[in-house]
């Protein structure tokens, strides 16, 4: 998979892609990403980007034609299966969105900055807007980063043991059991015996048992 970012402030999107899981999935030639600075797309002076928003109020907005520059550029090279806006007011992020993702060849993400981008690039370019909660972020570069790890790890083949992510919470609408490792008491505080047994069957019957009380506890909403 190869995804794209286009960026006001690339500097945000540095180092979150090269450590761990993210890592090694572009070590395996399975991602490739690449951050793009929209302001070398920009043929306005001194690399202007933004301006203010029409019939007046505060805050900026990105223009349309340096963006527009910056998509149509790149998908002389790439032909993208979705082109995603990182916005507060997108569908929120979930674990059904991050699989279907996943899936794809190949990702555009845009990330917003000041009052955001100028509509006509929503309406004519973006076939995606995601939000990653209902906070506001200062800009999508943070968005962007969690997007592509929540996808990044679910592309076949990135995750060592192939199962692990099946256990994830959310990935059957329940969170995750609890997990323990050595040593088996430490201070006196002791290790589920269930987990020592051996018995698988008991195990998994266990582990169920705590994904559901705990999801009854905290997240009863997603059961
Ligand atoms: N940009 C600013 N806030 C955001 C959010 N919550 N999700 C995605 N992009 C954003």
């Amino acid at each position: 998979m190869r995804i794209d970012i286009i960026s006001v402030m690339p500097g945000l999107l540095e180092s979150p892609f090269s450590h761990s899981i993210l890592k090694r999935a572009q070590d395996k030639g399975l991602l490739e990403v690449k951050v793009h600075h929209l302001r070398d797309y920009s043929t306005y002076k001194h690399g202007q980007v933004d301006d203010y928003q029409f019939g007046g109020g505060a805050g900026m907005v990105m223009m349309v034609e340096p963006l527009v520059n910056a998509i149509e550029s790149l998908q002389k090279e790439v032909t993208y299966d979705e082109i995603i806006y990182l916005t507060p007011d997108g569908h929120t992020l979930d674990q059904k969105i991050a699989n279907n993702l996943s899936l794809k060849g190949n990702l555009l993400m845009i990330c917003g900055h000041y009052k955001g981008i100028d509509e006509r690039i929503r309406e004519q370019f973006v076939t995606m807007e995601i939000s990653i909660g209902d906070y506001v972020l200062s800009g999508g570069e943070l968005a962007a980063a969690v997007l592509v790890d929540a996808i990044g790890r679910l592309i076949p083949g990135v995750l060592n043991d192939e199962t692990s992510a099946l256990f994830d919470s959310f990935q059957d609408n329940l969170l995750a059991p609890p997990v323990y490792t050595r040593p088996e008491e430490f201070r006196g505080w002791k290790v589920p015996g269930v987990l020592l047994s051996g018995d698988h069957r008991k195990i998994e019957e266990w582990r169920y048992e705590q994904a559901l009380k705990r999801t009854k506890e905290r997240r009863p909403d997603i059961l």
